[in-house]
């Protein structure tokens, strides 16, 4: 009898990990779920069983853990292996941003870093060996379009999330052989908590949903095995518009020999 499929996902109780858990559920995963507020993993789970007709059994295990802690990390790892005893995708959603580069308290740094880039690792650590012995597995990591290009005041931010990619490259080499497939997701603004706590740019409808990202998973996971995706960058077409006009503005400037308006026109 085939098994059916286990997902841990990280930053599954709202925003881009809620959505991917939904669909990992439609997709008839056994979705594991891991965030730091209990009431909240609590709602996506009755949201996800609701939506997807799951009775007890199948619906959404949840795990209140603060994924800066590695003894944390490794104790729910352990947990769901001892319950279910694969682990079959690893979707490492959880994450958080804070502006600021130069004005960064070294403590706020490194919490950047925790979060963002030693809790993946540890993850990663902790599961891949049990990837290894079931001779498959997936991992998706969530990056960002600011972790292949860093813009001004997120210096703390862009570090972990190029950080993350990196990680991911070198991984993305060493897994292959082993049956294992990793990506790294790096969307530009996602309509979330996250984007409306930041002051995004652009308006709410004209950024990527969370539930592009989640097609964009579904569309990862239909590919066959012999098939690796190293990485995936998701623009927002108002962003790319943006950048591209400025870039030929800056290029007339360049041109007409007027560096005062070169240098007004930002990126
Ligand atoms: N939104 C964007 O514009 C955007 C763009 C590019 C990349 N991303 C990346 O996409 C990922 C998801 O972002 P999102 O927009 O969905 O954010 P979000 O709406 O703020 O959701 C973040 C999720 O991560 C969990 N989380 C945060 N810190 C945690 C911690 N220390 N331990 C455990 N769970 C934690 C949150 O739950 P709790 O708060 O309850 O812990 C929540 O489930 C992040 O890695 C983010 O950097 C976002």
């Amino acid at each position: 009898m085939k098994s059916i499929p286990v997902a841990i996902v990280t930053g599954g109780s709202r925003g881009i990990g809620k959505a991917v858990a939904h669909e990992l559920a439609s997709l008839g995963y056994r979705v594991q779920l891991v965030a730091r507020s209990r009431a909240n993993l609590e709602a996506a789970r009755e949201e996800i069983a609701a939506a997807h007709h799951l009775d007890a059994e199948a619906a959404p295990d949840i795990y209140a853990a603060d994924v800066s802690d590695v003894a944390a990390i490794r104790a729910v790892v352990g947990a769901v292996k001892e319950r279910w005893g694969r682990i079959d995708l690893l979707f490492n959603g959880a994450g958080i941003s804070i502006p600021g580069t130069f004005d960064l308290d070294p403590a706020t740094f490194t919490r950047l870093f925790e979060v963002n880039l030693r809790a993946p690792f540890v993850f990663m650590q902790e599961v891949v060996p049990i990837m290894e012995a079931q001779g498959s597995g997936r991992i998706i990591n969530v990056a960002s379009r600011n972790g292949k290009v860093a813009v001004a005041n997120l210096g703390g931010y862009s570090a972990s999330k190029f950080g993350l990619v990196g990680l991911g490259e070198s991984a993305f080499r060493d897994l292959s052989a082993k049956g294992i497939s990793i990506t790294t997701l790096c969307p530009g603004w996602v309509n979330t908590d996250m984007a409306a706590g930041e002051g995004a740019s652009l308006a709410p409808e004209e950024m990527i949903q969370p539930e592009d990202v989640a097609a964009t998973v579904r569309w990862l996971l239909s590919l066959r095995s012999p098939v690796r995706v190293m990485d995936v960058l998701l623009e927002c077409a108002k962003d790319v518009e943006r950048r591209g006009s400025v870039e030929i503005a800056k290029l007339y400037a360049l041109r007409n020999r007027h560096p005062e308006e070169y240098d007004s026109l930002t990126l």
